[in-house]
Parts: C-alpha cells; structure tokens; sequence
C-alpha cells in the first residue's frame, strides 16, 4: 500500500492528499529548480568551462554568449572555418621553415577564451580610459575577467614563453550591431613574427653596418627605439607576407590596399582590405610591435610584426557565404557542402532556398544611459538566431522634452524553415517588454 499524505496551508487554507510517490516527484522538481538556480543566472557564481567566476556590478555576460563557449567551430574538421584556417596554416607551413626544415609558426586553437583585462588590455598597452574597455563593448564575467575580444590578448604571454613565431586562432567576443556581417562570437587568427638584427637583415649578408636600435623620434613610419631601416624591413617583410597569404586564398587577381591604422600594441600599422563585390572589405589589422610590449615581455633585443585576420569574413568571402549566422548553422544542408578532404577545394555555397523575412518596428524614448549595444543584447538574447538585422531608421530629439527618440526595423528570418507571423509577434513583443524593463525604454 501506497502511503498517503496529507498537506494543507495555513496561508491560503487548501488542503489536499497526496501519494508519497507524488510528493517524492514534487520534492525531486523543487530540488532540481533550487540546483539550476545556484548553477545559472540568478545566483552568485558562474561556471565557464569548468571554472567559477563571482558576479559583479561589471557582469553582463548573457546566456545566449555563454552557450557558444566551447564550441570551437574552427576545430570542427569539415567546418568552414575549419577549412581556411588550414587553407591559411599551410600557407605558413609551406613558406616558412627553420633551419631544421621545421615549420617556424607554432600553432595554437585551443588556448581558453576566458582571460584576464590585463591579457586583453593592459599586456597590449590599452590606456586606462580606452573606449574598447567600455562595459558596452565586450562580455565580462567580473571585474577581473572577460571574453577575449581579439586574439592579440595572448600576444604578451606566448613572447614571455620564448616563442618567437606563431599563430593563434580562436573565438573571440564583441558587443555589437546586428546584421549580416556582424555576430557577437567570430574567429580571428593572429600571427606573431619576431626577429634578431642577424634574422631582418640577412639578405644584406654583412649586417655590421645597418644599425637596428637607436634613441629616437617616434613618427608616422617608425617607433623611436628602431632605426628607419629596422622599421622599413620589418614593414617590408609584414607586407610581403599578408600580400602573398591574401594571393594565396584569392588568386593572384585579388585587388588589395593597405589602408593606414592606429592599435595601441603597434606602430606603424595598417589594415589590409581586398575587393569584395566591387566595395572594400576589411580583412585584417596589423603593424610593427611596440617595442615597449616586447620589453615587458623579455624579449627586448628582438623587434617584430603581429597581424590578426577575421577568419568570417575571409571565408564569406571565399566560399560565398551570404550571412554570419550561417557558420552556427547545424543543418546538414550547410554543412555538406563542406564535407571535403582537400582544403584547397573551390567550393561555392549554394544557398538553399531562402526563406521569406519578417520585418516588425519598434520606436521608443530613450532614457538617459542607453547604450544601443543592451538593446542589441536584448534583441540576440530573446530572438537568438531569428534575427537577422535591426536597422536604426529613425532617430530625433523632442524640441521640447530633449528626449531622444530611436526606431529600429527588426528583420526576423530563420535560416532553415519559415516563421509565421504570430511567432514573430510573440518574440517581438518580448523583447519589447524586456527591454522596457531591463532598460526602462518607453515604447512611442
Ligand atoms: N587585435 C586587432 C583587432 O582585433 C588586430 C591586430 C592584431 C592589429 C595584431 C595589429 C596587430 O582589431
């Protein structure tokens, strides 16, 4: 016989009976609802890959980002991404070997993306008052630790272990707008290239009379430790390189400038952009590093190049991928296309048939510390992946309350099947109601 029990409260004065089975499954679902409450969003800690991080005010990592931690999209064999960082190492393999005949690059994928904000910022010479630090320009876990937001935040310790070529390749993290081109997770490769005054000079072959440091003046072409020749070589050699990766992926056709730069941990610097539909696309930055960054990283008597490359973009380009969120795609109609031995394969994507967008506005006041990248935040976290693109359209300030008013298209649009109206409203009206209460947004 089954025990019964009985259980009433006092507050609201129902009672009723229950099995002891029933009320074994109750206590089981209070217990589990308690559990994932320590373990996620509302408690005090949050667990990234094993490790524990205490929330602080500067919190505002979101789940829907905690989600793609791990992933690891460029180590999936057959991905896309996968595809042209081989296509890219075996550049680098092929062209660069030491004196044994060994690849000169290292290579690393998986180091783990939770770093330090001295990795991401100080080690890289950010000033302290640096717009990139701003809470609404990347993911942080607390006050200490945060997503990287380029691969560059690994530069300083990699130099530390002695190495004195390499490349990194990993997901990194940005707060930003949404659209085609744009997601908050992407890829990035970075390169590190360090050398001796024997090593930049060898083709000189009696090196003893070019002179590789000095005590300077910094100006548009060179630091003030280095000589003119030393900065001249190591742009030259930068240059070379990238030309010939970017001739390597593209073909010899390729139309390509160098577009002059600023990054705090380089100077000179540069960014490559190549044509891409007729306009000018933004492939990767780089520059000649701060001497000032090798020093603090013990390799002083060296001087060197760094570039880091995005790694969506190279390959939207290449494989005619017309939109990010496609690399996060598990459909195998996507992923098929993929499914090659060779790296080198020329592939086209063939886009399945597309299905019709769903475009839903919203106007509102808002308030006083808005950053448009919460609102952003909000729209990813709620609509995920239905999102395709929000577009300011409108944005003025009332004459007589000054307040400021923005309105925005949402374009709602799944990659695999279509969406009905009214699931789109119910997701829309979500993100509204969120927003208004998150950011005290006033809907117009
Ligand atoms: N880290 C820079 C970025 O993400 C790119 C860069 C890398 C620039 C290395 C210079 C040197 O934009």
């Amino acid at each position: 016989m089954l025990k019964r029990i009985r259980l009433f409260s006092k507050i609201h004065g129902w009672q009723i009976d229950l099995h002891e089975r029933q009320l074994l499954k109750i206590q089981t679902a209070i217990i589990i609802r308690k559990y994932s409450l320590c373990t996620n969003t509302d408690t005090r800690t949050l667990s990234i890959l094993g490790n524990s991080y205490i929330r602080d005010p500067t919190t505002n990592i979101t789940p829907k980002i905690i989600e793609k931690i791990g992933k690891n999209l460029h180590c999936i064999h057959n991905h896309p991404l996968n595809l042209i960082t081989r296509r890219i190492e075996n550049y680098f393999n092929d062209n660069y070997r030491n004196s044994w005949r060994a690849p000169m690059f290292s290579k690393f994928d998986r180091i783990n993306p939770v770093v330090t904000l001295k990795q991401n910022f100080d080690s890289l010479l950010v000033s302290r008052d640096h717009p990139s630090r701003a809470l609404s320009e990347s993911y942080y876990l607390n006050s200490e630790y945060m997503l990287r937001a380029h691969t560059s935040a690994h530069q300083s310790d990699l130099i530390k272990q002695g190495l004195d070529a390499f490349l990194v390749v990993g997901d990194v993290y940005r707060r930003d707008t949404v659209d085609a081109s744009h997601y908050p997770v992407f890829h990035q490769m970075e390169g590190v290239r360090l050398f001796s005054k024997q090593e930049l000079f060898s083709h000189l072959g009696d090196t003893s009379r070019v002179t590789f440091f000095e005590e300077g003046k910094r100006d548009a072409t060179k630091q003030e430790r280095h000589t003119i020749d030393t900065s001249l070589f190591i742009e030259e050699d930068l240059k070379k390189t990238l030309r010939n990766l970017a001739n390597h992926l593209f073909g010899e056709d390729v139309e390509m400038q160098w577009v002059d730069a600023y990054f705090p941990f380089t100077h000179p610097s540069w960014e490559l952009e190549i044509k891409y539909q007729g306009e000018w696309l933004e492939v990767l930055g780089c520059g000649i590093v701060e001497q000032e960054l090798l020093s603090s990283a013990g390799a002083d008597s060296r001087v060197g190049w760094a570039f880091g490359l995005g790694l969506e973009r190279l390959a939207m380009r290449l494989f005619s991928i017309p939109d990010i969120r496609l690399f996060w795609s598990e459909d195998q109609r996507f992923l098929d296309q993929f499914n090659v031995d060779d790296p080198n394969t020329n592939i086209t994507f063939k886009p399945f048939s597309k299905q019709s967008p769903c475009v839903n506005d919203v106007s509102f006041w808002v308030p006083e510390a808005f950053s448009e990248n919460d609102f952003y935040d909000i729209v990813r976290n709620i609509g995920g992946d239905l999102v395709e693109n929000v577009e300011l359209f409108d944005n003025f300030v009332h004459p007589k309350t000054q307040k400021t008013s923005n309105a925005y298209h949402i374009t709602y649009r799944h990659m695999e099947r279509s969406l009905t109206q009214e699931e789109v409203n119910e997701i829309h009206e979500n993100i509204i109601s969120t927003a208004v209460q998150e950011l005290g947004i006033q809907v117009r």
